[in-house]
Formats: structure tokens, sequence, C-alpha cells
């Protein structure tokens, strides 16, 4: 099989193709072609991953192009994973809010839907090559934010466009580790949309445990959403939050400790000595990424908890299987016919009452050979449905505003999202993005 990687000179380029070093089923991909804009990136990664097989001691043929038409041709899995406007783009969209006193985040509040304007168009194109050049192949979509992307290219490439992240079962895990139990017999009880949603029930051997967690401090202070979200929070939500619902609970705190150095801002030095080291000393490229990564890894939500004082990251989330581990169990079910229960970002359809049908969703799935089937999920209370009712009517207000280059919607949907406390700031949001990042403006000028 060919696999295509958009954004192939990313930095965790490596996590997948050292998966795939190790994946040992029939069909497996045969062929990768990394696509990048960037060359110098491109060449970096090349590095790494020539010492990962050598380390391995597989022959994996990797090819690099930045020709988008040469690289999807004839491709059996597409992995997009682009970052239109790069590091910058993400430290301005975060910037920009905290300098109006908003959360500046890459994915949630203001900053995702800057982020969504300036991708949608570059998603839009994606798809349309994939139809063209590739119309069989399934694209598995890890471009933030996630839900929205996966929702604007389904407009081209319909179920062939899935969405993954690695919050939801990295969550899971932790839940199931506090109680000893083994995630791979735990049915999920997990509901939302990408970066928003809940663990509202864990079934094991026919049993809810989830009430088991939330009553237990000991247990609860294992898992890291149970130290930042804290006892009581929990227990009155009745359900364990997503990460990253904690920019909405907390929201002051997370602007004032955002607010002092953003994620985007943190990561620029790291990331540019990353690729310089690589290419200036190639013999050293993986040990450069190995360290790299852990350092990244550690680092990662590192504001939350150091204002919850929940300490250091748990193991089973710097254990390896994040994206790479979705993505590959995904490809296997898909190509295999291996049948796997997986959270995906996929159309809601009925599975969630009270959501749009067509919006994407992200929820426990079956997966087969014969495709990708959402599960039927509990009705919604509306301390949880309000919000995402809210948060979908913004990403699909982003995504039409986009597709249409309006600014009157672009403002809109700053103005109603729920992190945006004016729609005076709205416009001015608007404004200070297209004058601050050229991907951006390139939306609305064009
Ligand atoms: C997690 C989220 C991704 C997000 C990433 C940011 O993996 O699921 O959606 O892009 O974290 O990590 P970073 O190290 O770039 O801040
Ligand atoms: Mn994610």
């Amino acid at each position: 099989m060919k696999l295509v990687i958009l954004g192939g000179g990313g930095f965790r380029v490596p996590l997948v193709y050292g998966a795939l070093l190790g994946d040992t089923g029939k069909p497996r991909v045969e062929e990768v072609v990394l696509h990048d804009v960037s060359t110098e990136r491109l060449r970096a990664i090349e590095h790494v991953l020539a010492r990962q097989a050598a380390r391995h001691g597989r022959d994996l043929p990797v090819r690099t192009t930045t020709d988008l038409d040469d690289a999807v041709a004839g491709a059996d899995f597409v992995f997009s994973a682009i970052r239109v406007g790069g590091l910058d783009g993400r430290t301005a969209d975060e910037r920009v809010a905290l300098d109006h006193g908003l959360l500046g985040q890459e994915t949630t509040g203001p900053g995702g839907i800057a982020y969504g304007l300036r991708t949608v168009p570059v998603a839009m194109h994606v798809a349309e090559r994939v139809a063209a050049l590739a119309p069989d192949a399934w694209v598995i979509n890890f471009t933030n934010p996630a839900g929205m992307i996966t929702e604007a290219m389904r407009g081209v490439l319909g179920d062939r466009v899935v969405g993954i992240c690695d919050s939801p079962i990295g969550l899971i895990r932790r839940a199931c580790a506090a109680l000893g139990l083994d995630p791979a017999r735990a049915t999920p009880g997990y509901v939302g949309l990408n970066h928003l949603g809940w663990l509202r029930g864990l079934t094991y051997d026919g049993r809810d445990v989830l009430p088991d967690l939330l009553a237990d401090d000991h247990a609860l202070q294992q898992v890291e959403e149970g130290r930042i979200f804290g006892a009581d929070w929990v227990r009155t939500l009745g359900a364990l939050p997503n990460e990253y619902l904690y920019y909405y609970y907390f929201n002051r705190e997370s602007v004032a400790a955002l607010g002092r150095q953003t994620r985007g801002e943190a990561l620029l030095g790291q990331q540019d000595r990353f690729y310089t080291e690589v290419c200036e000393h190639p013999s050293r490229a993986l040990e450069v990424w190995e360290r790299t990564r852990r350092e990244r890894d550690q680092s990662y939500m590192a504001d939350t908890r150091d204002i919850t004082d929940a300490g250091e990251r748990d193991a089973v989330d710097l254990a390896a299987g994040g994206y790479e581990g979705i993505a590959l169990a995904l490809m296997a079910a898909i190509a295999r016919g291996e049948p796997s229960t997986m959270i995906l970002n996929v159309r809601n359809g009925a599975a969630v009452p009270g959501l749009p049908a067509d919006a994407v969703v992200e929820i426990p799935c079956s997966v087969t050979g014969a495709g990708i089937r959402p599960l039927a999920t509990e009705p919604l209370p509306g301390r949880f449905l309000g919000l995402v009712q809210q948060v979908k009517a913004v990403e699909q207000t982003t995504i039409e505003a986009a597709l249409t280059r309006s600014p009157r919607l672009a403002v809109a949907a700053f103005a109603l999202h729920p992190l945006v406390d004016s729609v005076s700031v709205a416009r001015r949001l608007f404004e200070d993005y297209r004058a601050r990042i050229p991907s951006f403006a390139a939306v609305f000028d064009a």
C-alpha cells in the first residue's frame, strides 16, 4: 500500500514511520511519500527516518516531494497533518487573542477559529486533489482544528475522510490505569466534539466503573484530568472532561498563565534548533529527534499542570501509541478488516441527539473492512449539550466564512464563541489576525 503524509516535514512524522516499521500485518504500507512545502524540513525528517530504518533493520522506502499532485496520485491512504502558516501562525493565533484578554490557544477559542479560517481553503484544495487523483484513498485527518477540518473536507470526500485525535484515548488509558483495568477491554462512553468531550461512563465486564473512579479520591489523583479539574468539579459534572475543557472551566487561570508565554512561543526556539541541528549533523538525527520529543512531551500542557500543581505527566501519557497508534489501527481495520472500536471524528447522523446530522462529532465508532459506523450515545444533559451545540455552530460558521471568504461570517464566528465576550472584540480580533498573519489575510483578500 502507498501512504502519503501531507505535512511530511513535520516533527511527529517519525512517530508514524516508527509504527509502520513495526507493522507485521498484511497488507501493509510498502511505500511512504512525504509531501511538504519546505524542502529543508523534508530533508531533516528524511535523515531521522533513514536512521530509524537502519536501527530497525527494515527497508521501507521513503520518497519526498513538494508537488501535491505527484504525492497523492494513486495513494491508498493519505495522512493529512499540515500546519498552514507554520508555528509563526500558531504563535500569532495565540498572542492576538491574549492581547485582547482572551484565551490564546492553538485549537480552543479565538485562536482555533483563526487557525480554522486559514486552514479550510488549503484542506479543501487537498481534498479536491485527492478526489481527482486517488479517488479510492482514505484520508486520515490529523490537521487541526481536527473536527472542523474533517467536517469541511467531507464536503468533497464524504465518508472517505475521518479525523483523529490522541486526547480521548489518553484520557481513557489514564482512567483505566487508575482503576487497574485493561483499556482494551473497556467500553468508553466518550462523547463530544474534538477537544470538547467528556468521558461519561466506562463499561467493564458489563458494569459502569466510572462512578467508582469519581468517588475515589486516591484513584482520581492518579488521573491528570482528576488533578487539573479537581475531585469536586468532576463529581459535580458527573464526568471526566477532556483536558482541553480546562480552557473553558478555568478560563481566567488559563488566560493568566498563557499570557506569560503561549505554547507556540515556548516551541519556537526548540523547533528551529531541531531542524538546524539535524541538517548539520545527519548522523545524530535520531538522537536529536528523540531528545527533542521527550522535551516536547514533558512540557505539553505544562501551564495547566503548573496552575493546578498537578505535577509531572503520567507515564501512560508518555508511553507510545498516541496519534500513530490510532492511525495505524484505523488503517489496519479498514485495509485488513481487523475489527476495532475507536474514538473518531465522523459525521454525526443520529449518534448524538441534539446536534445536526452533518456535524462532525468525536465519538466511539466501530471500524471494519466495510467502513466506519458511529455508535449511538446517551442523550446529553444541558450542561454538556449547550456547550457542544454552541461550539459546533461556531465551527460551522467558521467553515462557511472560509469557503465564502466572508469577513462578516468570520466576525460572527468569533463573536458567537463562548470564550469571546463582545462583538466589538470579535471585530478587532478579525482585523488584528488579518494584519498579523499573511495566510489569514490571503483568505479574505483572494
Ligand atoms: C495533542 C492534541 C493535538 C495538538 C497537540 C499539541 O496531541 O491532541 O491536537 O495539536 O497536542 O501539542 P504541541 O506539543 O504542539 O503543543
Ligand atoms: Mn487533538
